[in-house]
């Protein structure tokens, strides 16, 4: 019996390839729906998004980048888009946060919009690469691994790391370490299931943990 189409993975020879279309289709989606539907999107208020961050600040910090907590993302200076996506299937428990869903159970369409747009006003963090894990993060995120079938990480999410804000794919420069270790990891194993076209489930999946390591480090540094 052949296994589900999700979980099939392809063979070797075909990897790159494979690789490259999905590239290529998701970059092209991504404008597509940018296109398409920017007028069906709330229009969010910085204004009345920074009252209503306040619930925010508790684990976030007040700037969106100084959390106390471990593994709680930097939301300052992500990009819109990604925001709004994620605070929707956050509370369409698609992505699963035990500990928002409570807080964005009662959030409208219009609470998500303002909120992502104050945050995506604020200015965004910067942190630093291990030196022991610069070489080879820089090596994975900017040209990938041919061999091992990795697309490099700045086709999408940009060499300076800043993500590409009108398709929504989020900024990665100055993110909490532990955070994104983590989030590679959930997309590795597929807890986390919430990215189109599974770009992310297939970029993970032929990442060890050591490389993970060296591209959760480097991300955070770079900008
Ligand atoms: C009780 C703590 C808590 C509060 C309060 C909270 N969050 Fe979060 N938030 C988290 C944690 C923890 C995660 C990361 C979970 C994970 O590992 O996937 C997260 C993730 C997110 C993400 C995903 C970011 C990314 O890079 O993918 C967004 C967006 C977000 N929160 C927005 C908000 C907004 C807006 C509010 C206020 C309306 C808020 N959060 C309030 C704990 C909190
Ligand atoms: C083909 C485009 C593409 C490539 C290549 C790609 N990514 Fe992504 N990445 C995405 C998209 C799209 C998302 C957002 C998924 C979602 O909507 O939740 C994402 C999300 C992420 C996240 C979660 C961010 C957050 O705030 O939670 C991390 C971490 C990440 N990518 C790291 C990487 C790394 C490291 C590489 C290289 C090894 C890489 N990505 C290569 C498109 C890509």
């Amino acid at each position: 019996m052949r296994p589900p189409k999700s979980t099939r993975i392809p063979r070797k020879g075909a990897i790159i390839v494979t690789i490259q279309n999905l590239v290529k289709s998701v970059v092209s989606a991504a404008l597509l729906t940018a296109l398409s539907s920017t007028a069906a999107l709330a229009e969010g208020s910085v204004q009345a998004g920074q009252e209503k961050a306040a619930t925010c600040a508790a684990c976030h910090g007040a700037s969106g980048n100084d959390s106390v907590l471990p593994n709680v993302p930097k939301l300052g200076g992500q990009g819109e888009r990604y925001l709004v996506k994620q605070l929707h299937e956050i509370k369409a428990e698609i992505r699963k946060v035990a500990l928002m869903t409570p807080i964005v159970a009662n959030m409208s369409e219009q609470d998500m919009a303002d909120v992502a747009a104050y945050f995506a006003s604020l200015p965004a963090a910067r942190g630093a690469v291990e030196k022991s894990k610069l070489a080879l993060g820089e090596k994975l995120y900017r040209g990938g691994d041919a061999k091992l079938g990795v697309p490099a990480c700045s086709a999408c999410h940009a060499p300076d790391g800043k993500g590409n804000v009108s398709a929504g794919y989020p900024a990665l420069s100055g993110q909490d370490t532990p955070y994104v270790e983590v989030q590679l990891k959930a997309f590795r194993s597929g807890d986390r299931n919430n990215d189109q076209s599974d770009v992310m489930r297939m970029v993970s999946a032929r990442l060890n943990d050591k490389e993970i390591a060296a591209l959760s480090s480097y991300v955070a540094g770079l900008h």
